[in-house]
């Protein structure tokens, strides 16, 4: 390659670069998956080796990550928080530990101490710990600076907002690096309410953490459960760590959650068996890892191998390959959900990704699917991310012959005939049909599920006997079933009639907040059912609750009112429910939202505690029936200040809220109520 053509590929690599780096870590929307990123970067560092000439001095090759967002206050870091190089063989890694040997000058043949650690796919955070004290929460930013998060990081159950130190003379700071990430599970569910509310699903657990900890609102952070994974000291003033396997099992005895699965190795040898255990183990994780990291243990020789500008010289991340694949899209074939979202699915040419067969892909919505250009016949790039519904990458349209097909925007519910809808500021289109077979279906289907009112055994394949055979027509027939409708089905009609009739039956004293969940009300989840259950008491007061009488309900918007109103302003929903009620549903009050000491009451934890963690007071208050929040307003009823306590205890003093010693809240809480 000659000079003027490096450059011009140069050129354009460093663009390419710095607009994926700003649509993955400033916007939380990436446009190509991680691999074809890396694969970007690869070629510029290479390009960059061999005509050193042409490195620029700023080259993203040299940088970290993305501009702090100027929502945010931006936070200097004590210590740049670096990246990692990556390695993608084995080989990669043997010329990783060469190098290592040569620079601390020891023989081929020493064999060096490593720690490896699953590689978290979350976001960078650091947390600052003041004698023992959280203090500050912020993202890593460009690693310079970062964005200040401390409201939102304070929302994470797992970060401990005390250390746990049992010296006499506790570390007068203690910084904390770790991966912020969101659970498989929790992804999922996510993910699934978002499509169902007409927004934009995520493109992997990854955005969806970085989306959920960069809310200006904390209450938003506070509804995700965002976990952590602690992986590296900052600076830290008063305590000396050897080496990285004691920092690990010292910080797990601080309290602050280190992955289990870490463990030393030694050489090359050791890190390949620890690599491939963890590819053998990924599908069967609980989150997603995206590869391992591998970390020289000793501390000193950490110090001595030092740090580049992007990363240090004594870890390196060893990435498993994509989970991608190539195929043709055979068919584009529209599906109606529960609140009548109309979402494209591409039924794909099977095709096996790392040792699953894939015949599916979602393609999340028109605008996703016409932002990539998706058609019938085309040959795409798949990848499984963090989901089991696999997402289509790119289309290569090289392989395009002119016959390929867009599925238009459809005028009319595909399953039912009514006219739909795209409601603006959503990227859904809706089916407006009240009588939908695929939304009565898909409410069925979630009302009787295990988050709802979980009927055991009546899963979709009997839900769809029901209906094809006229015995079920909307969630209140279910209740009317009985032993000789089930004689109906084809096969074990006795056997089916004695589980699920029981089953059945045993849900009709589940919790109103779970029946309220149950109903599909849009915008309506489990959690904001429970604010809703808690305020109103009882679904019949809920039915006759106006707008804004809704809108004095704490979390509960403009947007969630309008959806409940108009829910039950629909006369057929009404009928179901006086149905529900006729059939012998008579949802129980929970002990704890009724009756309790604390019942409608909201506390506001701030300072530290002595005898609680925090978490233990809010669950305690929670037990009680009342609710603890993260930031004082005109609502809050109770302030209760520990030792240290700041602007929260302000700011209470100045709206003139109720503020509690711990003792006098443990003493509230011993009361009868
Ligand atoms: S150590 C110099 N350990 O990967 C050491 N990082 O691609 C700095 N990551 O910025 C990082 N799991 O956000 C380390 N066990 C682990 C990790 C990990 C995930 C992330 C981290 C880092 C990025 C680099």
């Amino acid at each position: 390659m000659d000079n003027s053509i490096a450059k011009e590929r140069i050129v354009f690599l460093t663009r390419e670069i710095e607009r994926h780096n700003r649509l993955y870590y400033e916007n939380d929307a990436p446009e190509i998956s991680d691999a074809e990123y890396d694969a970007l970067f690869r070629e510029l560092q290479e390009l960059e080796n061999n005509f050193p000439d042409l490195a620029a001095p700023d080259s993203p090759t040299v940088r970290v990550g993305g501009k702090p967002l100027e929502k945010f206050q931006q936070v200097a870091h004590r210590l740049p928080m670096l990246s990692l190089d990556n390695a993608f063989s084995e080989a990669d890694i043997v010329e990783f530990d060469k190098r290592i040997k040569k620079d601390l000058g020891l023989s081929a043949e020493a064999v060096i101490d490593y720690v490896c650690e699953p590689k978290m796919d979350g976001v960078a955070v650091e947390l600052v710990y003041e004698n023992g004290l959280l203090v500050q929460g912020s993202t890593r930013g460009d690693g310079v600076i970062g964005e200040e998060i401390t409201a939102n990081i304070k929302t994470i159950k797992e970060i401990p907002l005390r250390l746990k130190l049992d010296t006499l003379f506790p570390p007068g700071l203690v910084e904390v690096r770790g991966e912020v990430y969101l659970p498989l599970a929790p992804f999922r569910e996510m993910n699934a309410e978002r499509e169902e509310n007409g927004e934009a699903a995520f493109a992997n657990p990854r955005n969806a953490a970085a989306g959920s900890l960069r809310q200006l609102d904390p209450k938003i952070t506070a509804r995700r459960p965002l976990t952590i994974c602690c992986y590296a000291p900052g600076a830290v003033d008063g305590h000396v760590f050897g080496s990285q396997k004691a920092f690990l099992d010292t910080f797990k005895g601080w309290g602050l959650p280190v992955n289990s699965l870490a463990r030393p190795v030694r050489g090359v040898a050791g890190v390949t068996r620890f690599y491939e255990e963890m590819a053998a183990q990924r599908e069967a994780l609980p989150y997603e890892i995206d590869g391992v990291v591998i970390k020289v243990d000793d501390f000193a020789l950490q110090r001595e191998l030092g740090e580049k500008s992007r990363s240090s010289r004594w870890a390196i991340a060893w990435k498993f390959p994509p989970r991608q694949a190539v195929t043709v899209v055979e068919d584009i074939v529209p599906s109606v959900g529960r609140t009548g979202v109309i979402t494209p699915t591409a039924h794909l040419r099977p095709v096996e990704v790392s040792g699953v067969t894939v015949s599916r892909a979602t393609l999340h919505n028109w605008e996703e699917m016409e932002r990539k250009d998706i058609r019938i016949g085309d040959t795409v790039v798949i990848e499984r991310a963090g989901d089991v519904i696999p997402a289509v990458v790119r289309v290569l349209t090289e392989k395009r012959t002119g016959a390929e097909l867009p599925l238009p925007l459809p005028d009319s519910c595909p399953e039912c005939g009514a006219a739909v809808v795209k409601i603006p500021g959503e990227v859904a289109v809706r089916c407006l049909g009240l009588a939908c077979p695929a939304q009565i279906r898909e409410s069925i289907i979630h009302f009787a599920s295990r988050g709802a009112m979980d009927m055991e055994g009546l899963g979709e394949k009997y839900i769809d006997q029901l209906l094809r055979l006229g015995l079920v027509r909307d969630v209140s027939d279910l209740y009317r079933l009985t032993r000789d409708d089930f004689m109906q089905f084809e096969r074990m009609g006795d056997k089916l009639a004695a589980n699920l009739l029981p089953a059945i039956d045993a849900s009709k004293g589940r919790e109103q907040a779970t029946l309220i969940f149950a109903l599909g009300i849009r915008h309506v989840g489990e959690h904001t059912a429970k604010l809703l259950a808690a305020a109103f008491g009882s679904l019949d007061a809920l039915l006759q609750a106006s707008e804004d009488e809704l809108l004095t309900v704490r979390e509960v918007g403009p947007q969630v009112a309008q959806s409940i109103v108009s829910f039950f302003s629909g006369g057929e929903n009404r009928r179901v429910i006086e149905r529900l009620l006729a059939a012998g549903v008579s949802p129980s009050v929970a002990a704890k939202q009724v009756g309790g000491r604390f019942t409608g009451k909201t506390f506001v934890f701030t300072g530290s505690l002595e005898r609680f963690s925090r978490s233990e007071a809010q669950k305690l208050v929670e037990h009680a029936g009342g609710h603890a929040a993260g930031s004082v307003s005109k609502k809050t009823d109770y302030v209760v200040a520990g030792a240290e306590a700041g602007s929260k205890l302000e700011k209470a003093r100045q709206l003139g809220v109720t503020i509690l010693t711990e003792d006098e809240f443990s003493q509230l809480l011993r009361e009868e109520p």
